[in-house]
This record gives C-alpha cells, structure tokens and sequence, in this order.
C-alpha cells in the first residue's frame, strides 16, 4: 500500500457532541469522502460522549448539521451517515463505560473485517484529556495488533511546567511517534506552500537571509472579539492563545533552513532549531493591548471588559505585539515582529517581508518622495495569496515612481482550497507528523515566553476597531520600521 492511502481503520472522536465535531472535524471528514480519500471499507467513525444519544441520533444530528453547511447531496450524505457514522455514549465517563466503548469499537472491528488500527481523536476540555487517556488505557484501547494515533487540540499547557507535565502523563500511555498534536495554522494550505516557495525557488532562497532582508512581520489580526469564550479567554489571553502556537509556527515556517529531506522528523528539527536560536525576549520589546467599547452609528462593540464571562477589571491581554531576533547565521540582525489581536478593522493574515533599501538613492534627485522598499506580501487569510511589491514608474512626466505588485492569487489558480481540519485528519490517517506539533516545539516555546507572562503585565487600551495600541507603532519605530499593509 502507498505511503498515501489510508489504511481501514477505526476513527473515535471522543467529545463528539461538542462544537469542534459539528463545525470542523465532521465537515472536513465528509469531504475526504467526497475526494474518494474515506470510504466505507477504510474508515468506519466512532462518535463517544457523555451525552445519552442513540446511534440513530448521533447520525441525524451529523446529517443535519452537515445539511446545512450547504451544497450536499441529500442522498449521498443520508447513505454516508448511514455507512460511516457510529455512536456510544460514555454515559458517567467511568472506567466501565470506557470498557463498553473498547468493546464496541472491537465489535465493529469484526463485523467490518477491520484491522485494529485506531484513530482517537481527543475532542474534549483540556482538564478532561489526562482522565479520558487513563481510561482508554485500561480498557485496553492504546494497546492493539495494529497501530494506535491519539491526537490532541491545543491548549497543550499554559506555561513550561504544566506542558511538561502534560507530556509525561501522555507518554505514559503512547510514544511521541504516535501523538498528533494540532496547530490547524499548520493545515493551511499557504503554509505548506511556504515551504515550497522557499525550497523549490532558489531566486527566493538566495534572498531569503540577512544580506537582503531588513524585517519580516507576521500579523493574525481578528475583527471579531472573544465571542462567547470569554471565560475561556480570560485564562489564556491572546499570547497563550495565539502568539506561542500559531505565529510561533508561522515565524519557525518562515525562518527554518533547508531540511534535508521533506520528512517529518528533519522538517520539524529546523524548525526547532530556530526556536532555540531565538535570543531572550524582554519585557521591553513586547506590547500588550486589550479592547475597548467602540460606538459605529447606532452600534456599540462591546470592549472586552463588557463581554460576558470577563471580570470588569480584567487586566487579560487581547492584542500582543513583539520583537523576537534570531541569534543565527541567517538572521543576526533581522528583526521578526509578531502581532496579534481581537477586534482590529479586518481579518488578515499576512506575513510581510521587507528588503533592504537599495545601497545608492539614484532616483532621490528626480522623485523626492521616498521610495517604498520591496516587499514580499504573504498572505493566509482572508484569501490565500503572494505579492510581490516593487517600484514603477509612472508613465510620463514629471519622473515618479509607484508601489506595485505581481500577485499570486490561490484560488485563482486551483479553485477552492482544502480546510485545514482536512488535511490535518488525512495526515493523521496516512502517519504523517510533518504539520504536527513535537512535543519539544511546543516545550521549548513555553520556556522562550514564560518569563514575559510570569507577573504582572502592562495592557494598553485600544478601542475595537483599530490596529492596536499606539505602543505597537512605537515597538517598531524604535528601529526605524512601520508595520506593512496592503494587498
Ligand atoms: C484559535 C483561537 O486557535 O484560532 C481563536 O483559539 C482564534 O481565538 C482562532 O479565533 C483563529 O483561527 P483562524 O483559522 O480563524 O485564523
């Protein structure tokens, strides 16, 4: 078999009742299906909750919900349901229900002719993950003829000790080899492509270092607020939320040397590497923000002290930016900033590269204005895209030159590009760790940010709306740089 077919096996979300299996891991497997990666004979679902929901239920509630996120064939979706999706309720979550579930699945495995090869998709609280592992376990379920993967959504901690912790239970039970730890950033398809587009242009790669590049700026900004997650956030706060997993991952991407192969493990020791070459980062090169209401005609946005499940004198930051340099070979001298933030004017997620300035100002006697610098614009979100921006002239007289961009455009080109979830989950069924989170990736970015979040933090205020704190424009003026936008 290829190393990219997926082999039968049994798939268990357990917390299958919950958002994240209704909004992404249910949509995105039903698309595998679509792309003939998941049938019938390879993957056979397992829903498990505490919910008292029988088998029929579980398959209705995944074909209405699917029905409505739209443009499904009624029949192929009802017969997929039927085939594919199965359903045992933990009831108590005990360890006798835990053993009912092993039986089940066992059950299942027979009937179906399947090997036992198990996916366990841990769709559950984080303080719910060490208990459910220590049930699975005893009920025999990490222990099989085949081959066992359990993977995990974030928080994977909040702090160095507690992430460590979380490892060593895990690894009571599983090897690192068989633990998926999600980043859904990684799933996106630009990132992937970013590794592409350095490894595969050498016009890039040549440019790609300290020599042409004077800064490279990652921004997620959100024009959303917290949402119902209040509660939720007011524990993590967007630096735990965002800036130690996510742009993390982006500025790893970005920054990492040429593997030697495109392999999992050689892909994420670059990557780690650059984590370790990161130089201490002080509370003088990060800002922290935190929204304020913003009235828009007969509107008001709530600021994050109103929202519900936040305490009024909240002190939680919504907006975090940061200077981090890579103390290596490349990029001594190359300063990455990191942004992030709720309730900014747009959805953008964009990673900015800007060259040095040419040595000698030829045109300065001609065009007085001063020249913008050539900028590489990569951009994730809101649609998938590279810009190049570089210098024209304007036609005619008098001599001016203007900002303009070559552009790439992904869904131009290929139409609409898979969701992150599924790529994720069809690595996760063929064995590939590449896009997943190491276990020392995510250890030794807590030790890099826990002494900026140990303590007490200054947040600067910013009303929704805007991009931030005006603390964030100084951060870079310091060093003479302006956050980039555009294209
Ligand atoms: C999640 C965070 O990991 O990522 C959310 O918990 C955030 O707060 C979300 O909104 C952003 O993801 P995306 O893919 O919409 O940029």
């Amino acid at each position: 078999m290829s190393p990219h077919q997926v082999e039968p096996h049994v798939f268990v979300i357990l917390g299958a009742t919950g958002d994240l299996t209704r909004r992404k891991l249910l949509p995105a497997l039903y698309h595998l299906r679509d792309q003939g990666i998941l049938e019938a004979r390879n993957t056979l679902i397992v829903g498990a909750a505490l919910q008292e929901l029988g088998e029929e239920g579980f398959r209705l509630g995944a074909f209405e919900g699917l029905q409505q996120a739209g443009g499904r064939n009624e029949t192929e979706l009802r017969a997929w349901c039927e085939e594919c999706l199965f359903y045992q309720a933990l009831h108590e979550g005990g360890p006798q229900d835990y053993e009912a579930l092993a039986r089940y699945i066992e059950r299942l495995e027979r009937i179906h002719k399947m090997p036992e090869n198990r996916v366990f998709y841990l769709a559950v609280p984080p303080d719910r993950v060490p208990a459910a592992m220590e049930r699975l376990a005893q009920a025999g379920l990490l222990k099989s003829h085949g081959w066992v993967r359990v993977v995990f959504e974030k928080p994977f901690g909040h702090d160095f000790p507690s992430a460590r912790r979380l490892n060593t239970t895990l690894h009571q039970y599983i090897k690192e080899s068989q633990i998926y730890r999600i980043d859904h950033y990684l799933g996106k398809e630009t990132v992937q492509n970013l590794l592409a587009f350095r490894f595969a242009n050498p016009i890039f790669e040549s440019l790609w270092n300290r020599a042409s590049i004077e800064n490279i700026q990652i921004t997620v900004a959100e024009d959303l607020g917290v949402e119902h997650r209040g509660a939720y956030y007011q524990q993590s706060g967007a630096f735990r939320d965002m800036v130690q997993n996510h742009l993390t991952q982006l500025m790893t991407v970005v920054g990492m040397e040429v593997p030697v192969s495109f392999d999992a493990a050689a892909i994420q020791s670059e990557k780690l590497k650059v984590l370790h070459s990161i130089a201490p980062i002080t509370q003088q090169d990060v800002v922290f923000g935190q929204y304020t209401s913003w009235q828009v005609g007969a509107q008001t946005i709530l600021g994050y002290r109103e929202e519900q499940g936040v305490p009024r004198d909240s002190n939680t930051e919504t907006y975090v930016a940061l200077k981090a340099e890579i103390h290596n070979w490349r990029w001594k001298g190359v300063p990455f900033y990191l942004r992030t933030g709720k309730r900014l004017p747009r959805k953008l997620t964009q990673i900015a590269v800007t060259f040095r300035e040419a040595p000698t100002q030829v045109f300065r006697s001609l065009d007085p204005g001063s020249i913008p610098p050539n900028k590489l614009l990569i951009t994730l979100q809101p649609k998938e895209a590279f810009s190049l921006c570089f210098s024209v002239k304007s036609p005619g007289r008098p001599f001016q030159l203007s900002d303009h961009a070559l552009q790439f455009d992904y869904g131009k080109a290929f139409g609409q590009l898979p969701e992150a979830y599924e790529t994720l989950l069809r690595d996760v069924m063929i064995g590939d760790q590449t896009l997943f989170v190491s276990e020392e990736f995510t250890e030794t970015a807590w030790r890099l940010y826990d002494p900026l979040l140990a303590g007490e933090k200054t947040v600067h205020l910013y009303t929704a709306g805007c991009w931030g704190p005006s603390e964030a424009d100084a951060l870079l003026e310091k060093n003479k740089h302006r956050w980039a936008l555009g294209w």
